[in-house]
């Protein structure tokens, strides 16, 4: 058991820091198990603290040398040391604090400070690993204007990098070489970052709307300079997109990515030097699908537009992290909307909004928007903060209206420029700037929960009018928040039987915005149209413009109508989703019951038109014939039966594949086509939809099939036409299986960024010895478990395999909790987001439930566990 248990950090316990930092200057004698950390800061006591006279300054897993004051070694008795802090009992109201410490960056393998791997010497701060590097002030109000040197092996490390601008460099006798960078914007230390490498690059430059020359640089392991062009142009359309859509324009002379494999999330704002997972940034059409480009475009451009919402404007403690993330994630949706689909783009958030958030409010570590509480900061990266943190800046959106909320950016940015805030700061701008109260509105920051909403209908023939009964409520969640009626935007429309909208009218005192919006922020309330013809057919929350559940029962005809008429895109899918989702868990009844299988005709009728209507771009149909996943069926189910979902949504593919194998053999060779790769969005469509095709047709596994998925496997000249049929083939025992992946192995064994598909595609596969073949992969030489991406690839990919993970003979669980433990000495984050795999405990039946436990308490047993997994392993168990 752990000796102690972790400290919680309270929300309500923020207090301002003691001492403020006006200037930091850093020097770093780079080396790879000894740096020589030099930090000198200026320092005065903060006239807003109420005790100021002892400095308490952060500091993990480093070595002190000295400290000094304004000049003078302190002897040992005038600080204190801990395993987590250094405090200096008494100092002047102001000074010149210098510390010397020495750190490791070959051995932080948990990726978290300054470390090296893959050869490089790389940072990740955020949002406590400055701690790791000195002894400093590590909160993200603290904020200081930076100047760094780096001293380094001139052949080893031949580009030295920081933030800001590069203002002298110079050689030194012994082979070495020192750079010295200045940062002109104050900021948290969480934004530092430091690189030296021998590392390729690609460089161009960005004329901003002002005039202003920027230079953009992306480094990358040599060799891969070639696929840094893409994330290139991704940055320049970010650049110009956030100057038109919120009149921001770029504040330096230079900005720079570096890409590395190592790195625990997808990429990192430092202030122009962001650093960046290769899997985000590195591109090209032999190595990366259509949905790596679109990821590397999103998180180019996420990372770009934190420079205002995040850098210029910054959290005042991590509880606000929402602040930046669900306003950052808000505006990558809205750039990906304007450069792609906004249909398509709309309906996969949602989607993953569903599989991954909407389960994390159901579980043990619910929390909402802004927690109250936490044990390791980074366990609250959570999908919560960021997605469901950008469907509430959306109803923000939403409610006032684009022009107004534009008025409220332009106001945030006047009030709080510079400075670090909350997210009321961020509320009140929208309110000042629009005059729309939002007192109720914020109860979405402190409550967690997914509402539940139900509206009844009442037409009356003789009044013709359509009386609507709309209830709201929300089960109680892990964290205990409260439960009050949410405050929320409700888009609808009323479709007459030839599929057109009606216009609304609606009676007084109720009003609707922007002509087709209800607002709803009681527990139940009623609205009544006026003039409503007969049978039209009610369209509730288009476009998800609430993050709602609706419990609304539909019947089979409503739901294959609005499948088929719906004018709103996102409504059309997600009828056809709603149907499917129904179809499914009738089958899994009938499983359970021992009945005989049948698809239901109405459903394969409805999907038989979807694949016969040619008006819709290929984009969006790919995702009219998208089958719910299990996740989002096995979310229906008060206990998850995972081989029921699994045998009944094999069942509804393998049928509709039947029924229209002349379909999509039709369809998937209308597909082809002689151009060159391309990577706009109707040839990404036009792909998709192919592989979607193929896919079908994969589960008639007879010879033509299987040769198909083989021919195009083997013959195609980019990474999504290979992928897609491998995929299909290793859910398949067959000798196309065999060669497709040993092909590939052979090919890509050597590139970490391809590998980690072969791993996945394995991972995912039905057949029944893939645990086995699991065990086997954590031996392949090409298998490297200090390298999250690939840890992932073969670990967090096989928890998403239900039927395998969730084996009854708990081998599936075993595996996971071996893993987390050899990992967590590793890597502790990497390590905690594996247990996540174990949140849904309460979902599982009997016999599932009490092996987990028995796990979780396993785990809580080691003895030098990280608070990391400490916590999601304790919440996860108490729940
Ligand atoms: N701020 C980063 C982003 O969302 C998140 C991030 C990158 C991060 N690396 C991290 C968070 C490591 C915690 C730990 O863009
Ligand atoms: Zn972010």
């Amino acid at each position: 058991m752990k000796t102690t248990t972790p400290t919680t950090i309270d929300q309500k316990d923020y207090t301002p820091p003691t001492h403020l930092v006006s200037s930091v200057d850093l020097c770093f004698d780079l080396d790879d198990t000894n740096t020589l950390v030099q930090t000198r800061m200026e320092i005065t006591a903060n006239p807003a603290a109420k005790n100021s006279s002892a400095l308490t300054l952060n500091g993990e897993n480093i070595l002190l040398k000295s400290v000094k004051i304004n000049g003078k070694q302190l002897a040992n008795s005038e600080y204190d040391l801990t395993d987590t802090t250094l405090t200096i009992t008494s100092l002047p109201q102001r000074c010149t604090l210098e510390i010397e410490n020495v750190i490791d960056p070959q051995g932080n393998t948990a990726l978290d400070g300054l470390y090296k791997a893959g050869g490089i010497f790389c940072t990740q701060n955020e949002p406590e690993g400055f701690r790791r590097i000195t002894y400093f002030l590590d909160r993200s109000d603290v904020m200081a204007s930076f100047k760094t040197k780096i001293i380094a092996d001139k052949k080893l490390h031949p580009v030295l990098l920081s933030n800001g601008n590069l203002i002298a460099q110079g050689d030194l006798p012994t082979g070495k070489h020192w750079a010295e960078w200045e940062d002109p914007f104050k900021k948290p230390c969480y934004l530092f970052a430091l690189v030296a490498g021998d590392l390729g690059c690609i460089e161009d430059c960005y004329t901003t709307a002002g005039g202003r020359d920027v230079t953009l640089k992306i480094y990358c392991d040599k060799g891969n300079e070639s696929r840094c062009y893409y994330a290139m142009e991704a940055l320049k359309k970010s650049m110009k997109w956030d100057e038109k859509v919120f009149g921001l324009e770029y504040d330096l002379d230079i900005y720079m990515i570096v890409a590395v494999d190592s790195f625990n999330m997808g990429a990192m704002e430092n202030k122009g030097l962001n650093i960046f997972n290769t899997v985000c940034v590195l591109a090209d059409e032999k190595t990366a699908t259509d949905d790596n480009f679109l990821s590397v475009e999103a998180v180019i451009a996420h990372e770009y537009f934190h420079n205002w919402t995040g850098n210029r404007v910054t959290c005042r403690d991590w509880f606000q992290l929402t602040l930046k993330e669900g306003l950052t994630v808000f505006r990558d949706q809205e750039f990906t909307s304007d450069m792609h689909s906004r249909a398509v783009k709309r309906i996969d958030d949602v989607q993953a909004l569903r599989i991954r958030q909407f389960p994390e409010e159901e579980g043990p570590m619910a929390h909402s928007i802004k927690p109250n509480s936490y044990i390791a900061v980074n366990n609250f990266y959570t999908t919560t903060i960021y997605e469901k943190g950008a469907e509430v800046i959306r109803m923000i959106h939403t409610l006032i209206g684009k022009e107004e909320f534009r008025k409220g950016i332009d106001r945030y940015f006047e009030l709080f420029d510079g400075q670090a805030v909350t997210t009321e700061d961020f509320v009140r701008a929208m309110e000042e700037a629009s005059g729309y109260d939002l007192t109720q509105f914020k109860r979405w920051y402190s409550q967690a929960g997914t509402p539940q909403v139900n509206v009844e209908e009442e037409y009356n023939s003789v009044a013709q009018t359509l009386k609507l009964t709309v209830k709201q409520s929300s089960k109680p969640t892990a964290d205990g928040s409260a439960k009050d009626p949410l405050y929320f935007p409700l888009t609808l429309g009323l479709i007459d039987s030839n599929g057109n909208d009606i216009a609304l009218k609606i009676k007084k005192p109720n009003t609707l915005l922007h002509g087709s919006t209800l607002v709803i922020k009681e527990r139940e309330q009623q609205f009544l149209f006026e003039e409503v013809p007969q049978n039209v057919t009610l369209s509730l929350n288009r476009n998800f413009s609430a993050p709602i559940k609706l419990s609304t029962k539909k019947d089979r005809t409503t739901q294959t109508f609005l499948m088929a008429h719906d004018k709103d895109p996102f409504n059309r899918w997600d009828a056809a989703q709603e149907l499917a989702t129904a179809v499914i868990l009738q089958l899994v009844n009938d499983i359970q019951q021992n009945r005989p299988l049948a698809l239901d005709d109405s459903f394969a009728y409805a999907f038989g038109i979807v694949l016969d209507d040619h008006t819709i771009d290929y984009s969006f149909k790919s995702r009219m014939l998208q089958i719910p996943t299990e996740t989002v069926v096995a979310q229906q189910m008060e206990t998850i039966d995972f081989d029921a979902i699994h045998q009944a949504r094999e069942f509804v593919v393998a049928s509709l594949a039947k029924e229209y194998e002349k379909q999509f053999t039709q369809l998937y060779h209308s597909l082809q086509t002689k151009e060159d790769y391309s990577i706009d969005s109707n040839s990404i469509g036009r792909r998709t939809l192919k592989n979607r095709s193929l896919g079908y047709l994969s589960h008639i596994p007879n010879e033509t099939n299987l040769k198909l998925c083989f021919a195009q496997y083997s013959t195609s000249t980019n990474m999504t036409d290979a992928f897609f049929p491998l995929t299909f083939l290793a859910h398949i025992d067959c000798k196309e299986r065999n060669a497709a992946l040993k092909d590939f192995y052979d090919k890509w064994h050597n590139d970490t960024l391809v590998i980690i598909k072969w791993f996945r595609a394995q991972a995912l596969s039905k057949l029944p010895n893939t645990l086995q073949q699991v065990e086997q992969l954590l031996q392949n030489p090409a298998y490297n478990e200090k390298i999250p991406n690939i840890v992932r690839s073969l670990i967090a990919a096989f928890t998403q395999n239900h039927i395998h993970f969730h084996s009854k003979n708990g081998e599936g669980y075993s595996l996971l909790t071996e893993q987390i433990l050899r990992l967590d000495p590793i890597n502790p984050q990497i390590a905690a987001s594996l247990v996540g795999a174990f949140k849904i405990l309460p979902k599982l039946d009997k016999q599932r439930k009490s092996l987990v436990t028995t796990h979780l308490q396993r785990i809580l047993q080691t003895e030098t566990l990280s608070t990391n997994v400490y916590e999601i392993a304790s919440k996860t168990l108490a729940h």
